[in-house]
């Protein structure tokens, strides 16, 4: 499949290398060599990509540009009517957003007995989480623990995650994959019935349970049947475009908009949940993103307009291996779970580069770096350059069929364009993937604003200022199944007094007077707006 001159000339020599590669095992970076590797090549460290917010709760604080824009934008309904003493929808429990959070909180708020409604822009489950691949973290074999999970990710974050956050992720875990089991996720087992995990980048165990390479499908699936089966009211196609309040100050509801006839939409609640997911369709960098269209920094705006701080909001991951080859799937992810089944990072002189099991920040920094230097990044018909990932070694290491049981939504997206992984190398480069970070949280889910809980993505501070793989699925359920039960206990002492949009005076106020002249754009953005680039 691979017909380009270059790329075939290259290829050549990770054919030849293949058998001396497998067998090496090259050393993990000390702490001295990530930093200053770090610091050379994630784009993280790219001072010029960042600004400092001139005002609201983070004034001072540096976040991407183009995130800047956004959190410092105009609000969508200034300058509105809005019926607010006559709304549409009155909920104990209003969740914003339909992912595995967002389900997640549903489902336990219901179970809580709590009225809820659900809204989101899209429908029911189109979100990052359906499209998560490797799998989930949790520390449920004899040889782990809970303990060692915590060292792996505080370590993994740069001992910057939020201790008492991090705490309940890892301690809840085995909890989650059990609730997950019995709502009926059909996670991979040996034929004795005990789970199959595998390692990830930085994990001391093998705790990643999988269902193939379509994990956050097969979770997503199921929650979504969840939903569904229960007394909850779900809008799809029905963005949040501000949190409203009450007298009291505390959150109160939101205002909504049908995406399709742009009518606004009311929605008292007792409680809000915020689980609007991330931000990798802002594109930061130029960066392509392995992210679902959706994701778009919503709930961070609404949030900080409301007054929640945010924290961490200057970092980024980019998942080492976004597919760079063909084109059409340029930025789509290729899943961890093909480096921690075998496949090594391998560049254009054939030369193994990196330990593949470091963590992605570091994975990331080091593809990047090798694309700078010399004649050792592949260079791609468009231009761009990447490195291989050596997917054949996989069966060599671990037998004919292990990529097709193993990894095949990979096998089926490269097959597609002609390339059969279990023979051929694929290119890889870094796509944008995850924000780590984003809504302060308590442990119980609570942001700074009264009333307004938020879970998943949008949240900052549990994986610190880098996660690893498969605590993302992990913090979806742990925090979205606490938020649900902790917003429904909350409603039952909540009496809603008069609504009012007060807070988006005193922030356009703010906005007017800020020396620094961003917000030209309306926010929330909703949808990425590829024709405008
Ligand atoms: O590589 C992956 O499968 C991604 C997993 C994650 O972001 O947790």
């Amino acid at each position: 499949m691979y017909s380009d001159e270059k790329i075939r000339a290259s290829l050549g020599k990770v054919e030849a290398a293949r058998e001396q590669n497998i067998r090496l095992n090259p050393p993990r970076m000390t702490a001295e060599e990530k930093d200053a590797l770090l610091k050379a090549y994630h784009p993280d460290y790219r001072e010029e990509k960042f600004a400092a917010l001139d005002f609201g709760p983070n004034a001072g604080d540096k976040v991407p540009t183009e995130l800047k824009d956004l959190l410092q934008g105009k609000s969508r309904i200034l300058g509105e009517t809005l019926p607010l003493e006559n709304p549409d929808y009155d909920a104990d429990v209003l969740v914003i957003g339909g992912g595995g959070a967002g389900a997640s909180a549903a489902i336990e708020a219901s179970n809580a007995g709590a009225k809820v409604v659900l809204v989101t822009k899209l429908r029911l489950g189109d979100a990052n989480t359906m499209m998560a691949e490797g799998g989930i973290q949790a520390a449920d074999k004899p040889n782990d623990s809970p303990a060692q999970h915590f060292l792996d990710a505080y370590g993994g974050g740069h001992f910057a995650a939020q201790k008492d956050l991090l705490y309940k992720l890892v301690t809840e875990a085995p909890e989650a994959i059990r609730w997950l089991s019995e709502l009926g996720v059909e996670f991979d087992k040996a034929p004795d019935g005990t789970m199959i995990t595998t390692h990830g980048g930085g994990t001391s165990r093998k705790r990643m349970h999988a269902a193939k390479d379509y994990s956050g499908a097969e979770i997503m699936r199921t929650l979504r049947d969840e939903v569904l089966n229960r007394d909850i009211t779900v809008v799809d196609f029905t963005a949040a475009l501000e949190l409203l309040k009450d007298e009291s100050g505390s959150c109160a509801g939101a205002v909504l908009v049908n995406m399709e006839t742009k009518e606004r939409l009311i929605a008292r609640a007792k409680t809000v949940i915020l689980a609007t997911g991330g931000a990798g369709r802002l594109h930061y960098q130029g960066f392509p993103t392995s992210n679902h269209y959706g994701a778009t920094a919503d709930g961070l705006v609404l949030g900080y307009r409301a007054g929640a701080r945010l924290l961490y909001p200057d970092t980024l991951q980019y998942h080492p291996t976004g597919a760079a080859f063909p084109a059409q799937i340029y930025g789509a992810l290729v899943t961890e779970k093909v480096r921690s089944l075998g496949a090594m990072l391998i560049n254009a002189d054939g030369e193994a580069f990196m330990n593949p099991l470091e963590t992605r920040d570091v994975s990331a920094a080091s593809i990047i770096r090798e694309c700078t230097r010399p004649g050792k990044g592949v260079e791609l018909p468009n231009g761009k350059r990447a490195v291989w990932l050596d997917t054949p070694m996989i069966e060599e290491k671990l037998g004919k069929g292990a990529i097709e049981a193993r990894i095949p939504a990979m096998m089926r997206m490269f097959a597609k364009h002609g390339i059969d992984i279990r023979r051929e190398p694929i290119l890889v480069y870094p796509t944008l993937h995850y924000q780590n970070g984003g809504l302060h949280i308590s442990p119980d889910g609570e942001t700074d604003l009264p009333n307004l809980f938020a879970a998943g993505e949008v949240v900052g501070g549990i994986h610190g200022r880098n996660r690893l793989m498969g605590n993302s699925l992990l913090d979806i359920i742990v925090f979205g199944r606490s938020a649900g039960r902790n917003a429904a206990e909350r409603a039952r002492a909540v009496t809603v007094g008069k609504l009012t949009l007060g807070h988006l005076e005193a922030f356009e106020a703010a906005r007017e007077g800020a020396s620094a002249k961003t917000g030209v754009l309306f926010s929330p953005q909703l949808l990425p707006n590829y024709a405008r680039k």
